[in-house]
C-alpha cells in the first residue's frame, strides 16, 4: 500500500471532480471455481484499489461530496472464519489504515444508500464488469438488475479516468518493479526456446518467475508458435525449428500495478532470413512509435506513423504495392496487423477498459475509426505527461483473413496475394514495450529485455 494521504488526497480529489451526490465504490467479492470455498485467485478491483488501497473481499467505499465523509462498508469476521483465515484486521481499522473514519456493516450501508436514494440524491458508480456487484448495486439503490449499467454515472467515469490516466512517480516505479520481474520471465523462457520443448513448459517457467516476483500474471501467458493468433493461449504445441515463438506475458507487483511485455524469438535460437526480414520490420514500426510519440501527439497518429513503416517494409518485400500513404489511408496493411497500436497499462493491463473505451482511449477530439484495424486502436487520444501506454506492433499471416480477402478482393491495388501466398505459413510477430510519456517525449519503462536480433540471439545461446 502506498501512504495514506495517498489515498486521502485521490478521494478528496475526486469528490471535488465529481462535486455532489454519493460515490460507491465497490470492491470485489471471491468468485467459486468449482464450489463455494474453492475459489479464483482474488484480484481487487482496480479502481477500489486506486482510491482506497485495501485488499480484502466484499468492501464498498463510500464518499460523500456534499458533505466531505468518506466510508468503508463491510461486515466483520467473527470466529467462524477465523480460524479458516488466522487473525483479520476489523472494518473500522482497515479503514482507519487508509484514512477512512468512517466504517459501518453491510446493512447499515443498504439504510444509507436508502436514504439517499429517498431524499433524491444522485448515487454515482461505475459500470459494473461482474454480475455479482451488478446485483448488489441493484438492491442498494433498488434500480432493476438489467437497468443498472445504464445509470452508471458519465461524471464518475470521466473523474476517475482524469486522475488515473496520469501516472505519479510512486506508480511508475511499481510499474517498472512489475517490468523487471517481465524481464526475468521473458529471458528464462527465451533460454528454453529449444526444439522439443512444449509452450506449456516454458508458460509455467514463466509463470514461476511472476510469483517469485510476489505477483500472478497479469492476463493468461500467451505462448505460442501460432502467433499469427493474436490472443493464443493454448499451449500444447511442441517447438519447432522453423517457427517463431510470441511471447505475451507480464505479471503484477503485490499492489497490483502491472507489466505486458511481448517478445518473438526463433525457436532454437537463430533467425532465418524469413523471420529476419519480418523482424527488422516490426521493430523499426516498435522503435519509431518510441521515437514520435511524446505530449501533444495523438496515439492515432502514432498508430498511422507506424503503419507506414510497416506498409513501407511490405512493399519492400512486395507483398504490398501501391503508394505507402493511400495503403494506409486504406487500411491495406491492416491484413498483416488488424490491431491498434497499444493502451493504457497500470493497475489493469489494460488500464480501465472497464470504464468504456471510449472515454478511455479517445476524447471529444478524437474519435474511434470503424475502419478495419485502426477501429481496434484501444488508446487514440492526445497523449500527456505522465501517460503509460504499450507499443506493440506485430505482423501476423492469418490464413483465414487472406483467403478472404483476396476471395472478396479487398484492397486488391495494393495486395500482392501471389507473393502473400508464399508467407502464409509463416506465423506471426509480436514486439511489445510500456512506455511513459515524459515532458519532451517517452521512455521504455523497466530493465530493457533483449529486443534486437543480435540481443535475442545472444541471449538465446547463452543457456
Ligand atoms: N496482452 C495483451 C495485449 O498485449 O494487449
Ligand atoms: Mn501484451
Ligand atoms: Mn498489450
Amino acid at each position: 500500500m502506498f501512504k495514506k494521504e495517498t489515498y486521502i488526497a485521490r478521494r478528496e480529489q475526486l469528490r471535488k471532480d465529481v462535486k455532489h451526490g454519493i460515490i460507491i465504490i465497490q470492491g470485489n467479492h471471491e468468485a467459486p471455481c468449482n464450489y463455494r470455498d474453492n475459489t479464483y485467485w482474488f484480484r481487487q478491483d482496480s479502481t477500489f484499489l486506486y482510491f482506497f488501497g485495501l485488499q480484502r473481499e466484499d468492501l464498498v467505499g463510500v464518499l460523500d461530496c456534499d458533505t466531505g465523509k468518506d466510508y468503508i462498508f463491510a461486515n466483520d469476521y467473527d470466529i467462524d472464519d477465523i480460524i479458516w483465515t488466522g487473525p483479520l484486521p476489523s472494518v473500522k481499522k482497515l479503514a482507519a489504515s487508509v484514512g477512512v473514519k468512517n466504517s459501518g456493516t453491510l446493512a447499515e450501508l443498504q439504510d444509507f444508500c436508502t436514504n439517499a436514494v429517498g431524499m433524491g440524491r444522485k448515487a454515482h458508480y461505475l459500470p459494473p464488469y461482474r454480475s455479482d456487484n451488478q446485483r448488489q448495486l441493484s438492491c442498494l439503490l433498488g434500480i432493476k438488475y438489467a437497468s443498472v449499467p445504464m445509470y452508471a454515472s458519465i461524471e464518475l467515469i470521466k473523474a476517475c479516468v482524469k486522475q488515473r490516466s496520469i501516472k505519479s512517480d510512486e506508480e511508475i516505479a511499481e510499474i517498472e518493479k512489475a517490468i523487471d520481474t517481465a524481464y526475468n520471465m521473458h529471458t528464462m523462457a527465451m533460454k528454453q526456446a529449444m526444439p522439443g520443448r512444449y509452450e506449456y513448459e516454458l508458460a509455467g517457467i514463466m509463470e514461476g518467475e511472476a510469483w517469485k516476483g510476489n505477483g500472478p500474471v497479469s492476463f493468461p501467458i500467451i505462448m505460442t508458435i501460432h502467433g499469427e493468433t493474436l490472443h493464443n493461449h493454448g499451449h500444447n504445441n511442441k517447438l519447432a525449428k522453423g517457427r517463431m515463438l510470441v511471447m505475451d506475458a507480464g505479471c503484477e507487483t503485490a499492489m497490483n500495478y502491472c507489466s505486458d511485455i511481448t517478445r518473438t524469438v526463433p525457436v532454437g535460437g537463430k533467425f532465418d532470413a524469413r523471420q529476419k526480414a519480418i523482424y527488422e520490420i516490426v521493430l523499426a514500426a516498435q522503435l519509431e512509435a518510441i521515437r514520435i510519440a511524446r505530449p501533444g501527439i495523438t496515439y492515432k497518429e502514432v498508430h498511422t506513423e507506424v503503419s507506414k513503416i510497416l506498409a513501407q517494409g511490405y512493399k519492400n518485400l512486395k507483398i504490398l504495392k501501391g503508394n505507402v500513404d493511400d495503403i494506409v489511408a486504406n487500411g491495406a496493411h491492416s491484413l498483416l496487423m488488424p490491431h491498434g497500436l497499444g493502451h493504457m497499462m497500470g493497475l489493469d493491463v489494460h488500464d480501465m477498459e472497464n470504464y468504456g473505451q471510449i472515454y478511455v482511449g479517445y476524447d471529444e477530439r478524437t474519435r474511434p475509426s470503424e475502419q478495419f484495424g485502426l477501429g481496434s486502436l484501444r488508446c487514440g487520444r492526445k497523449l500527456e505527461k505522465g501517460f503509460v501506454v504499450t507499443d506493440e506492433p506485430g505482423c501476423y499471416f492469418i490464413p483465414a483473413l487472406i483467403d478472404k480477402w483476396h476471395a472478396e478482393g479487398t484492397n486488391k491495388s495494393f495486395i500482392n496475394f501471389e507473393e502473400l501466398e508464399k508467407w502464409k505459413d509463416f506465423g506471426g510477430i509480436r514486439i511489445e514495450d510500456d512506455i511513459l510519456i515524459t515532458a519532451k517525449g517517452c521512455r521504455v519503462l523497466g530493465r530493457p529485455i533483449p529486443k534486437t536480433i543480435d540481443e535475442i540471439e545472444e541471449t538465446m545461446s547463452n543457456r
